[in-house]
């Protein structure tokens, strides 16, 4: 099969596409015809090497073997089931993530049929599918389950026009929260789009410093920290940022003063959020934000872009041809975004 391979971590042009053997499904496995993966910042971070720490699972010098190939998300068409798999059947349209295994930018994916898979939302094509998976997992995690954000609650959303931003924007409101997020000016009207009831351009003004308190700041995108922060969260509040180890020192620092408190955490095993993602696309209630869709020969200019920092919501990378998609490969910046499907 095709696989876009990296030997040494780097600039974009580390990745080239290589003929690589397929992989063999154990019997508690699924392989899958992957139609569509994505480039997110966590692998371009990883493609770089960075943070330097993460090292300790990629390779210290270069990438080990078994993660020479990137690509986290995924969505396609289970084309083998192994003899002890009862959950998907050859012919399934699913998708999903890989974690740590990563690996899904690539022909063939091998996933353990009790991971993070589950049947593709129907109403979607599959690179949408493909898009929806870590940004809206993520939010879901740090949203719902961390902060447990409740109808009535004021929440801040930083990094609003990034893949978890942009979701988290919408699940908030699905929460019934009050949401503000902050952009840059060039993205305020798509955050508003998206059911953002205020929105601060971080060009312009600093949130922190216009007198409203907030129960939930979710820094999706991690330009900023708690000491900043502080100021705008209420006695009783939460601040959440998805990158920075510092933050743990925050969480055990926090928990002990009493006060507005830093949680942390990684969204790792997304099993059971898929198919409640699934369900509020399907009803129309989470809309996917896709700016380029590149096919994989072009994995080396996909990371380029998402290099700049600039992407909104979603980078796509097809595997095969979607007659729905052929206007949007090349899309210009600034992007496409997907229809609230029906
Ligand atoms: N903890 C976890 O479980 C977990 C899970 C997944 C990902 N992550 C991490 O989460 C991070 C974010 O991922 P992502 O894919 O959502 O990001 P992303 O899509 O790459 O974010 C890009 C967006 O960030 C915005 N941005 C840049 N600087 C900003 C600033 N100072 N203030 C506000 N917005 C700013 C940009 O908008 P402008 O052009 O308008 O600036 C752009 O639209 C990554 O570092 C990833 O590793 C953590």
């Amino acid at each position: 099969m095709r696989a876009a391979v990296y030997r040494r971590f780097g600039p974009p042009e580390v990745l080239a596409l290589e003929q690589v053997p397929d992989p063999v499904a154990g019997p508690k496995d699924v392989l899958v015809a992957v139609r569509a993966t994505t480039v997110t910042s966590a692998e371009a971070a990883m493609r770089r090497g960075e943070p330097i720490w993460g090292r300790v699972i990629l390779g210290f010098v270069r990438p080990r073997q078994r993660m020479r190939t990137l690509g986290i998300e995924f969505a396609g068409v289970v084309t083998h089931v192994g003899e002890a798999v009862r959950e998907f059947a050859v012919g399934d349209e699913v998708f999903g993530f890989t974690g740590f295994a990563i690996g899904a930018n690539a022909e063939i994916l091998r996933m353990p049929a009790q991971g993070s898979i589950a049947r593709k939302p129907v109403s979607v094509s599959f690179a949408e599918a493909a898009a929806v998976v870590d940004g809206a997992s993520t939010a879901l995690y740090f949203l719902r389950d961390k902060a447990r954000l409740h109808a009535g609650q004021k929440v801040l959303v930083i990094g609003a026009s990034g893949s978890i931003g942009t979701y988290a924007i919408q699940l908030a409101r699905h929460f019934g929260a009050e949401v503000t997020g902050v952009c840059s000016t060039s993205n305020v009207e798509l955050v508003t789009s998206l059911g953002a009831h205020h929105v601060v351009d971080y060009t312009r003004a600093d949130f922190a410093a216009q007198g409203v308190r907030y129960d939930v700041i979710f820094d999706t995108v991690g330009r900023s920290h708690f000491r900043h922060g502080r100021a705008a969260l209420t006695e009783h509040g939460c601040y959440m940022a998805t990158t920075g180890l510092a933050n743990y020192l925050w969480v055990a620092w926090t928990r002990l003063r009493g006060g507005p408190r830093v949680l942390a955490g990684m969204s790792v095993d997304k099993r059971a959020a898929l198919p409640c993602i699934a369900r509020l696309v399907e009803n129309g209630e989470l809309r996917i934000v896709i700016d380029r869709v590149y096919p994989l020969e072009e994995i080396v200019e996909a990371h380029r872009y998402v290099d700049s920092g600039r992407k909104r919501g979603n980078v796509v990378i097809t595997l095969a041809p979607e007659p729905d998609l052929g206007e949007r490969v090349d899309a210009p910046t600034g992007g496409a975004s997907s229809p609230p499907p029906t």
